[in-house]
């Protein structure tokens, strides 16, 4: 665990790998980002954040979970400057940055590496998506509304995102998802 002995990663590692999480303001916010992310690693059969993938049945393994977790960061950054920019919605940028950084950490247990990749774990089978990255972010205090992020920024959670920088992860997710799938000929999540 983070703090006892060392991590499969250093603090370091996590920024280096998310670059992103140097533009979060609140450095304690920042410092328990990254120890979320050192303690499931930890926590995981995983040995390095770049073995992840996105998905691992429908995508192939060079789409990984770092890369789509960089883009979906920067993208709801884009999307909040934007919306801010012409219509004046204000959005609290640590937050975003924090919830769309964290928003699939739990991928890293309802994933487990195989010499092919990887396949669903029975944690990812019994425990819904998303809801263990929200339970590290409740055990570290950090807001209700952050923690609510994560946990509805999926369609397996019938909860509907309640704030605005809930619903820019939830609508980048599926836009950086349904880019990965569109590239590799993949059933798009767009539903009509
Ligand atoms: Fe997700």
């Amino acid at each position: 665990m983070a703090g006892h002995g060392a991590s499969k990663v250093s603090a370091e590692g996590v920024l280096a790998t998310f670059p992103e999480l140097r533009d979060i303001e609140d450095a304690s916010l920042r410092d328990i980002v990254i120890e979320i992310w050192q303690e499931v690693l930890d926590e995981s059969d995983w040995e390095r954040l770049e073995d992840v993938p996105k998905h691992p049945h429908k995508l192939p393994a060079s789409s990984n979970l770092v890369d789509h977790t960089r883009t979906v960061t920067q993208m709801a950054v884009a999307v909040a400057e934007a919306a801010e920019r012409v219509r004046g919605i204000g959005y609290d940028r640590d937050q975003l940055i924090a919830n769309a950084n964290l928003h699939d950490v739990s991928k890293l247990l309802e994933f487990e590496p195989t010499p092919e990749g990887g396949q669903g774990s029975r944690f990812g089978h019994l425990i819904q998506h998303g809801a263990y990255g929200a339970h590290k972010m409740w055990q570290k205090n950090l807001p209700m509304e952050m923690v609510h992020s994560v946990l509805a920024h999926t369609l397996t959670s019938r909860y509907v995102p309640q704030t605005w920088e809930a619903v820019v992860v939830h609508y980048v997710d599926y836009l950086d998802s349904d880019a990965l799938n569109l590239q590799h000929g993949v059933p798009l999540n767009i539903r009509k």
